[in-house]
């Protein structure tokens, strides 16, 4: 097992073998226990982390910045107003000065299709440092993390076999990234899990995260399917992920998405439809979620309800990633 992660970039779960997010992992759940247990864990002692946000978080922000001081470091927030992108800090610039500053460089661009997962891309061929994906256009690598992470828990490590639904929900909030349903589909599975992708026509994913997605779960001798029906999609599910996202491949008009999506408001997770998947299922939502469009109040705060843990285990994941990483 390759343990020799010092300095490697974490931009998709595709950059790293199935071994490697095997062992990431490993180092969560030792990391949730020693937190547990009061353990000092200062892995990353006066060490920087430079995280450089593009969008909004509450759960990537602050797991992250937790996470450095928990580990015995420090995390800068940066957004783009607070640094000089707009004054001519390229690629360039932000990938090699920062290196010569810290240790490690975060970055969430998540809003444009064809923007953050280039714009990483690039700052990271120029850092000498490791450089994370906080959420790109592409894919949410942290957050997939924290998602295999639950599900193992939730299912006592047996993940193999599993149905995993990520369906399309409405949302009137606005035109949601890719990034969670494509870093989902490209990633289960990998861990065995038999794959389901539910959405109206219009809000296809990108082709290079299907074919992707194919590829894995042939290479892992898994199924991958693909429908325009929730309901069949949601038969016998084990693990349930309703979500909304932009249809950027319809049109990269962010209010003429949402005019789309209000043909759909009735791709709702609710209670009948929760009782299409299997008994012991769980329901996931990386948050925030729009209440009573996404999903009612009685499925996300109902006993089939794991968004809490799931958010909690973005703080341990991003540690072992920070920690292997830094
Ligand atoms: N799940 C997630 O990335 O949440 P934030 O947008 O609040 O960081």
């Amino acid at each position: 097992m390759n343990t020799r992660m010092k300095g490697r970039d974490f931009l998709s779960t595709n950059d790293w073998t199935t071994e490697e997010l095997e062992m990431l992992l490993d180092v969560a759940f030792d990391l949730k226990k020693q937190k547990a247990l009061g353990i000092r864990h200062h892995l990353l002692e006066d060490k920087t982390l430079f995280m450089l946000f593009k969008d909004k978080s509450t759960r990537t922000r602050n797991s992250t910045e937790a996470a450095m001081t928990q580990l015995g470091g420090h995390a800068h927030y940066l957004t783009e107003e607070a640094v000089q992108i707009s004054h001519g800090d390229t690629e360039k610039e932000m990938g090699i000065i920062l290196s010569r500053y810290g240790h490690g460089i975060a970055i969430r661009d998540d809003i444009y299709l064809g923007v953050g997962h280039k714009y990483m891309t690039s700052i990271a061929k120029y850092a000498d440092i490791p450089v994370i994906s906080l959420e790109s256009d592409f894919d949410h690598p942290c957050q997939m993390m924290a998602d295999i992470m639950t599900i193992k828990e939730k299912f006592h490590n047996e993940v193999r076999g599993r149905k995993f639904v990520m369906s399309w929900a409405y949302a009137p909030s606005y035109a949601k990234p890719l990034a969670c349903a494509q870093g989902s589909i490209m990633v289960m599975p990998r861990f065995g899990m038999d794959v389901t992708l539910a959405m109206p026509p219009e809000f296809s994913l990108q082709p290079e995260a299907l074919g992707i997605a194919r590829q894995n779960a042939q290479a892992a001798g898994v199924k991958f399917e693909v429908t325009n029906d929730m309901d069949a999609a949601l038969e016998g599910a084990d693990i349930v992920e309703a979500k909304s996202w932009g249809c950027f491949m319809t049109t990269r008009d962010l209010k003429e998405s949402q005019d789309i999506a209000k043909k759909y408001t009735s791709w709702i997770m609710d209670q009948r439809r929760m009782e299409l998947a299997s008994n012991s299922a769980i329901y996931m939502h990386p948050l925030p979620a729009d209440r009573e469009y996404e999903v009612t109040n009685a499925v996300i705060d109902g006993p089939h309800s794991v968004v809490y843990d799931e958010a909690e285990n973005r703080l341990h994941t991003v540690k072992a990633i920070l920690a292997l990483t830094m």
